[in-house]
Order: C-alpha cells, then sequence, then structure tokens
C-alpha cells in the first residue's frame, strides 16, 4: 500500500469515528459512511469535539485540525462510499449476520486490491471473511475505545488471511503510531478474552456483596495500577457490549468460567447500558 491511503469506515459510532480521525490524522484520506447524515454529523461533530481538545492542549494547532477534518468525507451509500477504497474498516455493531451482509457489499464494490479490515471485538474473522471471494484480504483490527488515546490495534488472522495482508496491516497500524498485539482468531481473541471475565467477575462480587462498586472499583483501581475501575471500564465500554461478548465467549468456547453475571444482564435488560444511557453502576446525568 502506498503511504497516502483512501480509507473507507464503516458505522461512525463511537468506534468508527475514532478511527476515522486517526486515519485522517496521519494524512490518510477518509470516507465515514453510515445510513444516515444525522449519524454521520454526529460523528464528524464527535471527531471535531476530540480534536478540539488536542488543540486546547496545544497538542495540535486549529490549521492542523482543519486538514484532518477537511480529509474526512462522508457518505450514505456503501458502494459508492469504498469504490475507491485501499483499505476499508468496518466499526459497525456487533451482529454477525449484519456484519456478513456489510462484507459481501464491500466485495462487490471495493476495488480488488483493497483490504476488508473488520473492528470486531468478538465474531469470528474466518467467519465474516466467508462473505467474500478475497478471505486471505480480510483481516480483524480491534482498536481500542477512546481511539485516539489508546495505543493498541489488536490484529487478528483469520484461517485464511494471507501472510501479506498481516504484513500490510500490521505496518499500517504501526504507521498510526500504534502498538500492535497479534491475536490468533479464537472467541474474543486476546483482550476480551481476558478483560470480560474480570468485569463479569466484578459484577459477581457486586452482586454477591463482596464490596460495594467503589470498593471494587477503588481496590482494582489503585491495587492495580489500572486507570479505571471494572465497573466504571464496564459502562464506558457499554454494558450491553460487555453482555454481548461474555455471550461469545462462553459459546464459543464452551467454559463456564466466561458466564455472564446475571446482576449484568439483568441491568441490560432494564435499559441500563452505561454512559450512553446515563446509567449504568454509576448515573451519569444527561
Ligand atoms: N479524544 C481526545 N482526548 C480525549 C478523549 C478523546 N476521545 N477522551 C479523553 N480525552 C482526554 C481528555 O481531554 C483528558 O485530557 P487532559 O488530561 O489533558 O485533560 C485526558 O484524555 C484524560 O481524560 P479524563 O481526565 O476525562 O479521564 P482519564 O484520565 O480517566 O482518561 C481514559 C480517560 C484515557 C479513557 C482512561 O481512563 C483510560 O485509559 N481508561 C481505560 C480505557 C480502556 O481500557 N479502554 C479499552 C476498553 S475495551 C475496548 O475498547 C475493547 C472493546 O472491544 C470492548
Amino acid at each position: 500500500m502506498s503511504d497516502t491511503l483512501n480509507v473507507s469506515v464503516i458505522g461512525a459510532g463511537t468506534m468508527g469515528n475514532g478511527i476515522a480521525q486517526v486515519f485522517a490524522d496521519f494524512g490518510h484520506n477518509v470516507i465515514l459512511i453510515d445510513l444516515s447524515e444525522e449519524s454521520l454529523d454526529r460523528g464528524v461533530a464527535a471527531i471535531a469535539k476530540s480534536l478540539a481538545r488536542f488543540v486546547k492542549k496545544e497538542k495540535k494547532t486549529q490549521e492542523e485540525v482543519d486538514q484532518i477534518l477537511a480529509r474526512i468525507g462522508t457518505a450514505t451509500d456503501t458502494s459508492a462510499g469504498v469504490a475507491h477504497a485501499d483499505l476499508v474498516v468496518e466499526a459497525v455493531f456487533e451482529s454477525e449476520q449484519v456484519k456478513m451482509d456489510i462484507f459481501r457489499t464491500l466485495d462487490e464494490s471495493a476495488p480488488p486490491h483493497a483490504v476488508l479490515a473488520s473492528n470486531t471485538s468478538s465474531i469470528s474473522i474466518t467467519k465474516i471473511a466467508n462473505a467474500t471471494k478475497r478471505p486471505e484480504q480480510v483481516i480483524g483490527m480491534h482498536f481500542m475505545n477512546p481511539v485516539p488515546l489508546m495505543k493498541l490495534v489488536e490484529i487478528i488472522k483469520g484461517e485464511r488471511t494471507s501472510d501479506e495482508t498481516l504484513e500490510k496491516t500490521i505496518a499500517l497500524s504501526e504507521n498510526l503510531g500504534k502498538v500492535v498485539g497479534i491475536a490468533e482468531d479464537y472467541p474474543g481473541f486476546i483482550a476480551n478474552r481476558i478483560l470480560m471475565p474480570m468485569i463479569t467477575e466484578a459484577a459477581f462480587a457486586l452482586m454477591e456483596g463482596v464490596g460495594t462498586r467503589e470498593s471494587i472499583d477503588t481496590v482494582m483501581k489503585f491495587g492495580c495500577n489500572f486507570p479505571m475501575g471494572p465497573l466504571t471500564l464496564a459502562d464506558f465500554v457499554g454494558l450491553d457490549i460487555c453482555v454481548n461478548i461474555l455471550d461469545v465467549l462462553h459459546d464459543g468456547l464452551g467454559d463456564p468460567k466466561y458466564r455472564c453475571c446475571p446482576l449484568l444482564r439483568r441491568m441490560v435488560e432494564a435499559g441500563k447500558l452505561g454512559v450512553k444511557s446515563g446509567e449504568g453502576f454509576y448515573s451519569y446525568g444527561d
């Protein structure tokens, strides 16, 4: 891949807009794709807000920010939005069916040389690649939230991903200033296989009265030097996403150690999804 790429990012939510921001920040031409103009407007506004924080901290000038924003275009038509892409990064919600449909469209509409990446947090890359006739060019690029700040890209090699695609993706991620961790294609890969059991265990500790939410978070934050306690982190990630990933781990690995805490599930059923819904283990006002 040449130095400046045409990158199409599918999904303008938290992960998608963060991914678009980082690619544009590093000089690539980005097209952010979502179903509605409203979603795209929200995504671009989130990027502008994040970049404004860097200006405030004097890490970027307003002129640099304007150039970054000028490199980001938008589209509501996926086929048109990926027609000139060297790389597509899909970052829509975690539905296997939706991702399979999108990858079928990408295969039909993206140029033959394009690498097709998914930011999935737990769905099999091998399975997603089956929706295309180029499984060797399909790979997992799992960014962490908040994308502009978190250093990791977990790269997942599907059963049929070629070494060439893997090497290109590693080089590209490192050129974005990221650190790469490579995972094989097993449920939850590395990050969520290790993170989610801690989150569900923290919910069990709360449910069983081992400690208050504050105690559990304080012990882990200050005792293990994590930036956030596990319950705060669960709210930040989204409790629905945590439940979804735990179910993928439990189903895919068949081991009861990945079982989702009933409290976590009950909270999701009640619409308590964490920061995004205004309430999770903690309350977030409006
Ligand atoms: N863009 C730009 N700047 C941002 C930002 C964003 N999106 N979000 C936060 N910041 C900046 C803030 O402006 C602030 O700057 P300042 O220190 O100069 O004022 C700085 O980051 C710190 O923010 P806060 O003071 O609000 O809060 P923290 O000190 O707690 O830092 C954090 C925020 C970086 C999110 C930190 O708490 C952290 O690292 N938390 C853990 C995040 C984590 O574990 N992420 C992975 C989740 S798992 C995942 O994504 C995988 C998925 O598959 C589930």
